[in-house]
């Protein structure tokens, strides 16, 4: 596990931004943390990162957005609100085995509410620190190569 301090909003979106350069498709990052703690934000920095330019806003009601003017396809979801049996209806996996979808980087907030889980993913969980600022707490399940994009020497996180 990597734990990061990001003691401001550009620090959450330049966490993204690294994410999004260098995560391969096929990447489904789960995000974690209560009302308010950045999950948006740094999906917003993955979208920059991977070239983005449309400006990318929360899917809590349209529960996923699909961007594909990046390098690779960003897929946005939110799970906020629904039920976990509400959740398996959605087939997410499509999301993650590419065959229906081409593959990119997988964003989920709120994946607490996934009933199933992929083959290979990697957690973020965002927490509130003194002050107003945020630490992000990174875990990898079969997915190593975020160790690899993580110790990279970065500016300000
Ligand atoms: N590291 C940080 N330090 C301080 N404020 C931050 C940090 N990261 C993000 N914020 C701010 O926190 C606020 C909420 O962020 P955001 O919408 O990304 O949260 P969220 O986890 O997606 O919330 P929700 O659970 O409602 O989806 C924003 O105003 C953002 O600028
Ligand atoms: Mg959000």
């Amino acid at each position: 596990m990597t734990k990061l301090f990001l003691p401001d909003t550009e620090a959450t979106q330049q966490l993204g931004i690294t994410l999004g350069q260098d995560l391969t498709a096929g990447t489904v990052i789960l995000l974690e943390g209560d009302l308010g703690a950045g999950k948006t934000t740094l999906v917003q920095g993955i979208g920059k990162g991977l070239g983005i330019t449309d400006s990318i806003v929360s899917p809590t009601f349209t529960l996923i957005n699909e961007y594909t003017e990046g390098r690779i396809p960003l897929y946005h979801l939110d799970l906020y609100r629904l039920e976990p049996q509400e959740v398996t209806g959605l087939n997410l996996e499509s999301y993650w085995e590419g065959m229906e979808v081409i593959p990119g980087i997988v964003a989920i907030e709120w994946a607490e509410r996934m009933p199933y889980l992929p083959d290979s993913y990697f957690k973020v969980c965002l927490t509130y620190g003194e002050s107003g600022t945020r630490q992000a707490e990174i875990t990898a399940f079969n997915c190593e190569m975020i160790n690899d994009v993580l110790l990279q020497p970065r500016g300000n996180y």
